[in-house]
């Protein structure tokens, strides 16, 4: 089953609330949250509060996405402030593997992400430890850009190397996707769409279900 989740990074905060609910009254089922430290990426965007503001109000599963240095020093507060599963850069801390185990161990599911720049045989050691791996088809930091199309190569690679070791991965990309190319980030082998300026520009819930039919 192909997942859809639309990243709140282009929402209007102003109306975040109706922003959400116009995403599940179109059958999306999932909620990506864009979380920077200015230190990982040049920008800041926002944290737990908004996470804890959007927890009680809506049944969406919150994947987080986190774009912050040392990212284990927050997983916990992360996972009490309502995420589902949480995603961090591989780039971003000295203990991949220990950062996997602790929120492991807040019951949380748990993701991994690689920049452009970033091979997938770097991810080998961790594929059967996690639940999902989001391969980012831009650099991380702002939403807006275009595709680097070699980022779906990757895809491709990490899918043929999951079937290989007969694991039933979630493979996520982030990143410039739009109604034109979702189908060939589907093709390349992802199961998880983010998409950001493409979702919460004109009317949300024409662009959710537009999406949705395209991934079918
Ligand atoms: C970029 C973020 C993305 C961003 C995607 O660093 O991780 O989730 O919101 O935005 P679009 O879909 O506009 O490229
Ligand atoms: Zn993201």
């Amino acid at each position: 089953m192909n997942i859809l989740s639309p990243s709140i990074l282009a929402a209007n905060f102003w109306e975040l609330g109706e922003n959400i609910r116009a995403v599940e009254k179109a059958g999306g089922t999932y909620l990506h949250i864009d979380v920077m430290d200015g230190l990982f990426v040049p920008s800041i965007s926002f944290g737990m509060p908004v996470i804890q503001s959007i927890r009680p109000n809506t049944e969406l599963f919150l994947d987080v996405h986190l774009m912050i240095n040392q990212p284990e020093r927050y997983v916990k507060e992360f996972a009490a402030c309502g995420a589902d599963l949480v995603n961090f850069h591989i780039e971003a801390t000295e203990d991949v593997k220990g950062t996997i185990e602790l929120i492991r161990s807040t019951g949380k599911k748990v993701g991994i992400t690689i920049k452009p720049g970033t091979a997938v045989k770097e991810l080998e050691p961790y594929l059967e430890l996690v639940d999902m791996v989001l391969i980012m088809t831009v650099e991380p930091g702002f939403g807006g850009q275009k595709l680097i199309p070699e980022c779906l190569d990757k895809v491709t690679e990490l899918r043929k190397l999951a079937l290989e070791k007969g694991l039933d991965l979630d493979i996520e990309v982030d990143g410039g996707i739009t109604i034109d190319n979702v189908k060939a980030a589907i093709e390349a082998g992802a199961n998880v769409i983010v998409a950001g300026s493409a979702v919460f520009k004109n009317d949300i819930g024409a662009n959710v279900s537009k999406f949705l039919e395209e991934m079918q």
